[in-house]
């Protein structure tokens, strides 16, 4: 028991472990934050041995984080295993995810290494300090912004993926850019998952909405993404 003591109750022995592997790799260097922690996941900053500002995302390793879990994984055609396991191919589906979407053209963070469950990628904001959350947020061009997040949703869905997640509280505007974070719970598009992009299109239309845009009509979108050339108008 006394052994025990000297993790930090805040990382298991486990975490503690993927975060050695990552510093070893140089993808860690000291870690500062938090910066933000969610339902399932804390994150923190750092810099890595290239100098690179990064964000860590850790995904706990505990009873509330697992139980959400199992639901979604049915969803993705994946079987669950033991309670590390399952956390572990949680956070690698995410990291895949992520990769995917950055290099489909995505504004999101560039990923740029995982071990278990935990995540390092491009820190999205300036000094230290995550880019203000879209939901917070009143300096943007809301027309240019609408037609870039619609944009990433029909390159995502082209793809076969959806966010799953999408909306103000999981974009950062950082320049004035949108950026998507938060794969956490993306999933394959099929007939079983159709309802979660479009509940992703409908939360951005709400959105945009408020903000006195005329949005575009769902079906509209749904066939911009089931036809080929169909986003060549935005
Ligand atoms: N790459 C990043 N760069 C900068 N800040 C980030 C990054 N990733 C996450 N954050 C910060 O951490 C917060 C939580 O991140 P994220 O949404 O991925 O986790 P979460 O556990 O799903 O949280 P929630 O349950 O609140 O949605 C974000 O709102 C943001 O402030
Ligand atoms: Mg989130």
């Amino acid at each position: 028991m006394e052994k025990d003591k000297k993790y930090s109750p805040l990382f298991d022995k486990n975490t503690g472990e993927n975060i050695s592997r990552l510093i070893n790799s140089g993808l860690i260097n000291e870690i500062s934050g938090p910066i933000g922690s969610g339902k399932e996941a804390n994150i923190f900053y750092t810099e890595d041995d290239f100098g690179r500002a990064s964000a860590i995302k850790i995904h706990r390793h505990n009873i509330n984080t697992f139980k959400s879990i199992p639901e979604y994984l049915k969803l993705r055609g994946k079987r669950a295993g033991g309670f590390i396991k399952i956390i572990d191919e949680w956070t690698r589906y995410e990291y895949e995810t992520l990769k995917r979407a950055y290099s489909a053209g995505v504004k999101c963070p560039e990923p740029y290494g995982r071990s278990g469950n935990v995540i390092v990628m491009q820190f999205i904001g300036s000094d230290k300090r995550p880019a203000e959350l879209a939901v917070k947020s009143s300096s943007f061009d809301v027309d240019r912004w609408y037609k870039e997040i619609i944009d990433d949703i029909i390159k995502l869905a082209k793809r076969g993926i959806i966010h799953g997640d999408l909306s103000p509280y999981n974009i950062l505007n950082f320049n004035e850019e949108p950026y998507i974070i938060d794969f956490s719970q993306a999933l394959k598009l099929s007939s079983a998952t159709r309802q979660y992009l479009i509940r992703d299109i409908r939360n951005i239309n709400d959105w945009f909405r408020r903000l006195g845009l005329e949005t575009m009509k769902e079906e509209q979108i749904l066939e911009m993404i089931t036809n080929e050339k169909g986003n060549e108008g935005l």
